[in-house]
């Protein structure tokens, strides 16, 4: 079967049998092609000799790799075969392929590269449409061209991961029952995503529900009849039941100053809230101020949502004004990230007793031991705080507030609780109260599409039913196919980096030692549950089949008992992250990773480590990064030698181009080419373990595993823009002076000298 005649004949194709280059592009870089023939003769000639001298070991990678695979026919392939359309094929287009096409067939030429549309900070709505990947606080560009569907022939980009993740979570949430009562918890959340996709119901009950409820939290001022309620037994209801945090905003999470250390402790945090308009940072005076041109539609959204709640219209001037009057007030002390960066607002330790000193309007026990419940939370407890002097304020005018208007009947601070809570409860009220928040949110500049339905329920059903979901993943998509990329890659990786020159010995021994004593999980203890334990964790929630408001109550209080979760676990429930993140000794490996068509335990492994394995490779070097690059010369030699390989290969005869790369630049150059190494070093690993693997489209294994690499590379690289080329070149690169690759990369006819510098690793040999 290694003497599949499709197979042998594509390993002697010759440079004329191959399809005709772009004529367009390949004119341009006549000279260049001249270099890749010869470069390619001799590639070719020091491949076969590579591969004679090799099969003579009895390594089982060296005489198979280049041989026919059988066809892998699982669902999961059949449905990736199509992103491995002949355009995508590295070696079917050398010419362009790898300089500037990144997959579309030359069509992409090195000036479209250039007309990127930035996709700023928004945050994740349309994720369908426009894609982002926010890793390691880089915000990336993404290409615009999209080139979705088949049907003219182009390949079907893959998804970025976020939307790979959200979309497996649906089929999850989707699938049919199977089997009864196994797994009652997975019922629930696949109950709670059909109630929540079920526009219908909460269409016919209105804004009854959400009355009742405040009838329940002892009435409004705003319609008549209101009980007397305390202010600080409502504020940590709201919290603890409502996910409602009217004043700050309070999460668990890890002193990013104590990331270098081994600790993973969890604190409470205690942040400014979220305001519903937006907010003008002037630099000059350093104040923040509500903007005015918004405040007008501001106020009409709020008289539209108590028109809903069935209240008079004559009421609105007097409690609309007095919410906007109290929001504008307390947005005065707010401040960006970055004027708090800079300023150290950020981190503040202190003890909650000592913050019930600074800010004493707040029952700040109470409030914190109602929202973390059942953790006990003592006065002596330390919690950071990301700006003490917004909290003061805050502190102050709500005691000015409690004087001033409580006297008169208005109570402004309960109503402004409850239209915090009407905020947070939006979604399983009916629809009109969406679209005046839409409508609002457009009023403001906000351009993007709506979010699907089905986006939004996911991510609703991932609050309440974060553990499960990620065991759900665990169990369907990462076993033990998972856990064997993730060995390998760390192993490989481990191994490319003890071999690194480094500049001096005592700070390598530090990293490499650090490096050793890391240990890769896949996901956290959380995540290792057992059928009943998770059943256990979902006991008492009872859905119903038709009232999601209920239901949507529920899922809150499901997340406050996650929140809690993870500031006493310490460790946290990463499971629908995308990206790894190291705690303590561990490198946690999210589960959220593993799922198609980047993952399958079915796909041929080619696949699994050419997608997969080079993407979790880059994230970990990313990781390790900032260590490695001040320590090691690798980088910059590595990135130089392939950056002059470049130049070489694309140089325009009438063009002197001779700048260098910023550091930035060359770094992202030797990450990129490292991943690529080491996740092939790891495929061969895993190879040499099972000599054997399927394939796709009757690609040979290294065929395959190079057309995955530029497949994920070209369509969901986090760091494109860092990249002074198409990462796929590194292809190029890697088949320039090694026998690895299927055939040469030739492109024309012509000769010319080729690059003198090999930038190979000891590794690959
Ligand atoms: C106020 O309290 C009384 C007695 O506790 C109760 O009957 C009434 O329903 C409450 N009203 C509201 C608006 O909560
Ligand atoms: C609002 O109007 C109703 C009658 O339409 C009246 O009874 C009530 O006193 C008015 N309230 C205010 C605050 O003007
Ligand atoms: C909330 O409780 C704190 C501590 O008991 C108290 O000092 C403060 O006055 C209360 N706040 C209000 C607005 O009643
Ligand atoms: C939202 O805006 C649209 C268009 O301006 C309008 O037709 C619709 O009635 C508004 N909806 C609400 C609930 O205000
Ligand atoms: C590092 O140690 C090796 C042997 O352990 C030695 O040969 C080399 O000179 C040392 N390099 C530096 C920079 O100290
Ligand atoms: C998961 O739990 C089982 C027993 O409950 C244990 O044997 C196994 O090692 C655990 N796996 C991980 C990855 O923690
Ligand atoms: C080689 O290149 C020359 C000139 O560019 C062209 O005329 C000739 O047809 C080419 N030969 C092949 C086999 O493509």
């Amino acid at each position: 079967m290694d003497e599949n005649p499709a197979v042998r004949q594509e390993m002697v194709t010759t440079p004329e049998e191959q399809p005709q280059p772009h004529p367009v592009v390949c004119n341009k870089y006549r000279g260049l092609l001249l270099v890749v023939f010869a470069f390619s003769l001799f590639a070719a000639a020091f491949g076969l000799g590579v591969y004679c001298h090799l099969q003579k070991n009895a390594d089982p990678w060296m005489p198979r790799w280049k041989s026919a695979a059988p066809p892998c026919l699982s669902p999961a392939c059949l449905r990736v075969t199509e992103h491995f359309s002949v355009d995508m094929d590295p070696f079917s287009r050398p010419c362009d392929y790898f300089l500037f096409a990144c997959g579309t067939g030359g069509s992409y030429t090195s000036e479209e590269r250039h007309s990127v549309k930035g996709v700023s900070n928004e945050d994740n709505r349309e994720l369908d449409k426009k894609k982002e990947a926010r890793t390691g606080g880089n915000v990336r560009m993404r290409r615009e061209t999209d080139f979705q569907g088949k049907s003219d022939g182009q390949q079907v980009k893959f998804p970025d991961r976020k939307t790979a993740l959200l979309k497996t979570i649906k089929e999850i949430l989707e699938a049919p029952e199977e089997g009864v009562s196994v797994n009652a918890a997975e019922q629930k959340a696949k109950k709670y995503f059909s109630t929540c996709m079920d526009a219908e119901s909460t269409e016919k009950v209105g804004s009854k529900p959400f009355l009742t409820l405040i009838q329940q939290l002892g009435g409004w001022a705003v319609s008549n009849g209101l009980n007397r309620t305390d202010f600080n037994t409502t504020l940590a209801l709201l919290m603890s039941q409502y996910s409602t945090f009217p004043f700050f905003s309070v999460y668990a999470g890890s002193d990013s100053g104590e990331k270098q250390t081994a600790s993973s402790q969890h604190y409470i945090q205690i942040d400014e809230p979220y305001f519903q308009f937006p907010i003008d940072w002037n630099s000059k005076t350093q104040k923040s101020k509500a903007s005015t041109r918004y405040l007008r539609p501001f106020y009409m959204s709020c008289g539209q949502y108590l028109a809903l709640l069935g209240v008079p219209s004559n009421q609105t001037t007097q409690h609309c004004g007095l919410y906007i009057s109290l929001s504008t007030t307390l947005a005065l002390a707010t401040a960006p990230l970055h004027y708090r960066l800079s300023q150290k607002l950020l981190y503040h330790r202190i003890t909650i007793q000592e913050l019930q000193t600074l800010a004493p309007a707040i029952d700040w026990l109470a409030c914190l031991q109602a929202t973390f419940q059942p953790l006990p939370i003592s006065q002596s407890d330390l919690v950071l705080v990301h700006n003490l002097p917004y909290i003061i304020h805050m502190s102050q005018t709500i005691s000015i507030w409690q004087v001033q208007h409580e006297m008169m009947g208005t109570r402004p601070l309960h109503t402004y609780m409850i239209f915090s809570l009407l905020h947070t409860l939006i979604p399983a009220l009916d629809s009109r109260f969406f679209q005046t928040m839409r409508n609002f949110s457009i009023a403001t500049g906000d351009t993007q599409e709506e979010i699907p339905r089905w986006l939004r329920c996911v991510q609703q059903t991932e609050r309440g039913f974060d553990t499960l979901l990620s065991h759900a993943i665990r169990e369907r998509h990462a076993r033990k196919e998972a856990e064997e990329l993730i060995h390998d890659v760390y192993l490989s990786l481990k191994k490319k980096l003890t071999d690194l020159s480094w500049r001096d010995n005592r700070s390598s021994a530090f990293i490499l030692n650090k490096i050793k004593s890391l240990n890769p999980r896949l996901s956290t203890k959380t995540n290792n549950l057992s059928h009943a334990e998770l059943n256990h964790l979902y006991a008492e929630v009872v859905l119903s089949e038709d009232d999601f408001f209920s239901n949507y109550l529920q899922m809150l209080v499901l997340e406050q008992k996650s929140r809690s979760r993870l500031l006493s676990h310490g460790t946290q429930t990463e499971g629908l992250s995308i990206t790894p993140s190291i705690s303590g000794n561990d490198i946690i490996i999210p589960v959220g990773m593993f799922v198609s068509p980047f993952f399958h335990s079915s796909y041929p492994r080619a696949l699994n480590y050419g997608t997969l394995g080079s993407l979790m490779a880059k994230d970990l070097l990313h990781h390790l990064l900032p260590n490695i690059h001040k320590q090691a010369n690798n980088p910059e030699s590595e990135s130089k030698c392939i950056w002059s390989h470049y130049l070489s290969v694309t140089k325009d005869p009438g063009r002197v181009v001779t700048f260098s790369l910023s550091p930035s630049k060359q770094q992202e150059v030797w990450v990129q080419y490292t991943a690529l190494q080491v996740a092939l070093d790891a495929y061969k690993m895993s190879f040499t373990r099972h000599p054997g693997d399927s394939s796709l489209s009757g690609l040979s294994y290294i065929h395959l595993f190079l057309s995955s690499f530029t497949k994920v590379t070209c369509d969901a690289d986090s760091y494109h823009e860092f990249m002074p080329f198409e990462p796929s070149f590194l292809v190029t690169v890697l088949c320039s002076n090694s026998g690895f690759c299927p055939k040469p990369l030739t492109c024309v006819n012509k000769s010319q000298s080729y690059p003198r510098e090999t930038c190979q690793s000891r590794t690959l040999h």
